[in-house]
Formats: C-alpha cells, sequence, structure tokens
C-alpha cells in the first residue's frame, strides 16, 4: 500500500505539481500526489470531468480514511491540496513538474506538449503518463527536451506500487534521477527504462501475449471466461479479458494499433475487440465490454477453466518479447522486468520462472506456437538461447546498493 502521511514535504524540492487530465488515470496521479503532501493543480477541459475526478478521489480516500491508512491527515485537508482548474496558465505558472495523462492520441498529446511548454517555467519537468507512446517524438513539441520524461503509473494508481521512469533519447540523467526521487516520495517504486522502445517494459512485454489470447478466442480454442478463470487459478488477481475491460477496449486498441506501426502489423487490434468498440462497449467505463459490469466487478465462473490452452504458453511469449528488451538493453538490470510485471499487476510470480524448463524446449515451444497460429512475431529470439537467468532478487540488491551510494 502507498504512502501514508510521514511526508510533508519531500525530498526533491517540489511545491507544485500539475496533472493535465482528470481521467482515470489522471484522478488516480492526482490523488497520489495530494496524499503524499503536494499541492497539485488538476487541469481538464470541462468542468464534470473536474467534478468526476474529485468525487472518485473523495470516495477513494474515505476507503484509506476507515482503514486508518491517512495517519495525521484528515480526507478533507488532502482534497483542499487539490486545485481543479479549466486553465492552463493557473495549472502551470508556478509549476516545478507537470505530468500529462491525456487521451492516447499523439496529435492531442502534442498539441497539449506545445501548450505546457510554452507557459511553464523554464526549469520545469515535463512527464507524460503514455502508455505506449514516443516520449523523444513528444519532447520534439517542445525547446526542454533534456527535460521531459514518461512517468508510466498502473491502474488503479493508488494500488500499483510500480512507475516505469522512461528516458527519451534526449532526456538527461538529472531529469531520470529527480523524477526517480519524485516517485519513490510518493512510496511508489521506479523503474527506470533506459531506451524509449514501444509500450516500455510492462505493457511492451504483453502486447505479444494479447496477439496469442486473441487468435485463441477467434479460433473458438475457448472463451475469455475460461482464459480468465485458467489465470485465477494460478493466483492472478485478474484474468487478461478482464484485465482488458477495466483498463478499456479502447486503451487496449490505441496500443494495439501503435505496435502493429511502429513494430509489426500482427499487433493490429483484432476484429472482435474492434466490432464490441464500435458498439460502445468499451469495458468497465461504460458497463460493457467483453464482460458485463454494470452490477460491479464481473462474474467469472472459476469453475469454467479449459485445458484446450496452457497457461505457460501465454507467459512464454511474454519471456521471448522480455528477451528482446534485454538484449536491446532497455532496462537496468534484467530482473527489473519480473519486478515490473510484479508491482505492475499483482502477478506475484513474474514470468521468468518458466526459464526454469528446458531452454531448447522452450525454444521448440515458441516455435511450435508460431507455426500453430501463423504468427512470426511468437518465434525465439537467437539471444533466447544464451540469456542469463534475470534474477529480481539481484536486480532489487543492485538497486538498493545504488540509492545508498
Ligand atoms: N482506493 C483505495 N483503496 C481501494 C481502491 C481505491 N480506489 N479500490 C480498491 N481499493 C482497496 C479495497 O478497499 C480492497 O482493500 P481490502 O483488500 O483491504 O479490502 C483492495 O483495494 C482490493 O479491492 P477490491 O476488493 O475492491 O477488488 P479486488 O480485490 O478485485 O482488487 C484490483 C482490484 C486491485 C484492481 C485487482 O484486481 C488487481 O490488482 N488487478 C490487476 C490490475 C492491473 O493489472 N493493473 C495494471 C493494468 S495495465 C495499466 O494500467 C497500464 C496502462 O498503460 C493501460
Amino acid at each position: 500500500m502507498p504512502f501514508l502521511g510521514e511526508i510533508k514535504m519531500n525530498i526533491c524540492n517540489i511545491k507544485n505539481v500539475a496533472v493535465i487530465g482528470a481521467g482515470d488515470m489522471g484522478h488516480g496521479i492526482a490523488e497520489l500526489c495530494a496524499l503524499n503532501g503536494y499541492t497539485v493543480y488538476l487541469k481538464d477541459i470541462d468542468q464534470k470531468f473536474l467534478d468526476r475526478a474529485k468525487n472518485r478521489i473523495r470516495e477513494s480516500l474515505n476507503i484509506l480514511a476507515r482503514k486508518g491508512k491517512l495517519k495525521d491527515d484528515n480526507v478533507e485537508t488532502i482534497l483542499e491540496r487539490i486545485i481543479p482548474t479549466l486553465e492552463y496558465k493557473q495549472a502551470l505558472e508556478n509549476c516545478d513538474l507537470v505530468i500529462e495523462a491525456v487521451p492516447e492520441i499523439m496529435s492531442l498529446k502534442k498539441s497539449v506538449f506545445v501548450k505546457l511548454d510554452s507557459i511553464l517555467p523554464k526549469s520545469a519537468i515535463i512527464a507524460t503518463n503514455t502508455s505506449n507512446m514516443s516520449i523523444t517524438e513528444l519532447a520534439t513539441q517542445t525547446k526542454r527536451s533534456s527535460k521531459v520524461v514518461g512517468m508510466h503509473f498502473f491502474n488503479p494508481v493508488i494500488l500499483m506500487k510500480a512507475i516505469e521512469i522512461i528516458k527519451g533519447d534526449n532526456t538527461s540523467s538529472e531529469t531520470m534521477k529527480f523524477v526517480e526521487d519524485f516517485a519513490y516520495s510518493l512510496h511508489k517504486l521506479p523503474i527506470p527504462v533506459l531506451k524509449d522502445v514501444p509500450g516500455f517494459i510492462v505493457n511492451r512485454i504483453q502486447a505479444p501475449s494479447s496477439v496469442l489470447l486473441n487468435k485463441i478466442i477467434e479460433k473458438k480454442i475457448a472463451t475469455p471466461n475460461q482464459i480468465d478463470a485458467n489465470f485465477r487459478k494460478i493466483g492472478q488477481p485478474m484474468g487478461p479479458f478482464e484485465l482488458m475491460d477495466y483498463v478499456g477496449l479502447d486503451i487496449y486498441k490505441h496500443g494495439a494499433d501503435y505496435f502493429a506501426q511502429k513494430i509489426d502489423p500482427e499487433f493490429k487490434s483484432p476484429k472482435w475487440i474492434n466490432e464490441l468498440i464500435d458498439e460502445g462497449k468499451l469495458g468497465k467505463k461504460t458497463s460493457y465490454g467483453i464482460y458485463d459490469w454494470s452490477s460491479g466487478r464481473p462474474t467469472i465462473n472459476l469453475e469454467d477453466t479449459t485445458e484446450n490452452v496452457d497457461n505457460k504458453d501465454i507467459l512464454l511469449v511474454q519471456v521471448n518479447e522480455a528477451a528482446k528488451l534485454i538484449e536491446k538493453g532497455v532496462v537496468e538490470y534484467p530482473g527489473d522486468i519480473d519486478i515490473a510485471i510484479q508491482n505492475a499487476t499483482g502477478n506475484v510470480s513474474g514470468i521468468f520462472w518458466l526459464l526454469k524448463d528446458d531452454r531448447e524446449y522452450l525454444i521448440n515451444r515458441l516455435n511450435s506456437i508460431a507455426d500453430e497460429m501463423g504468427i512470426e512475431i511468437f518465434r525465439p529470439i537467437d539471444f533466447l538461447k544464451e540469456m542469463p537467468f534475470p534474477s529480481a532478487r539481484k536486480a532489487l540488491k543492485a538497486r538498493k546498493k545504488k540509492r545508498r551510494e
């Protein structure tokens, strides 16, 4: 659990934070910052979005208060630290750090970046909560690319511990350090992402497994409920299809189509998901998606599992994608990948335990999946043969040592 009242002024001399966009992610980021003592300007384009955000924050703070997790603060004093506004000028003119959390549309984000750069003090840092898109490309819209960085939170922000801190091509090491310190001050776990690749770590690794899962549905090998029940059975808090609904099918589609454009067309969002979106069924936020959310979290029939799908296959394509990231030098320590997955999604085991199986067998299995599904992105990369075991324990130890120095 994040926070809890002991930090009033912070370790990185930030007084004011601005959050642009008060939706699912923006309202959670604003709540988290206020909870940890920061004054937050929360900017959106319509009063009704701001009012909704404030209500959601109040509800969440009430839960924390009931559990005795606010320590010296109370709900009202935390809420007072959040200043809703429709005006960029009010949000930005005294701001040290802005976190952009508007919808995942590159042209929209670019226009917001131009605005931010023109109003913010010269010294301020611009962080984007984009799920997948290029930090470097967004930074071109500003005259401060060394101060532009990715800060990718996970939903629900208040509960998920990881934040990916993404270095754009021109982000300075000072900016990386500043934002990592800021993440620690929020009682979160920053995971540095050293190369600006589409999807960064967690979303990137989940991307090929979503392709496989969608293919399984299209080929009628199993149903979403059966797959989700399989994953719940091994202790995951949500199965992959419930998670898609939870995050939003529109968000999923933006990501998939971005990967299709930037990495390989095989990542494209499938027809059956696009059809749900066209019907206005976006998941939790519209009450309907793959599941019915109209009475709260959908009921997954946990008895309705399937033997047609081996959970290990789904994780195996993630391991192969993880190997690609390690080979490219995207992570500081290879074990960071398991740490990111565990702390961003609540998957307690991570994925690398699979590598304890015979490596030759795993490589052959990946080739069989690629052949059976007719999808080339599942082919094992050569590096997978020789990759040393990425130890999360070693990564945590190295990080702790670095922080002490
Ligand atoms: N504020 C404060 N506390 C809250 C809360 C909130 N908004 N929402 C829930 N809680 C508390 C509840 O009170 C409960 O506490 P308790 O255990 O002490 O009773 C606890 O959190 C769990 O909540 P629920 O009982 O309501 O629900 P679940 O047990 O079903 O947990 C969940 C919900 C935390 C969402 C869990 O299912 C989960 O971890 N799912 C996986 C989420 C995930 O993978 N997120 C990453 C998505 S990817 C992403 O965000 C990237 C982006 O780019 C798209």
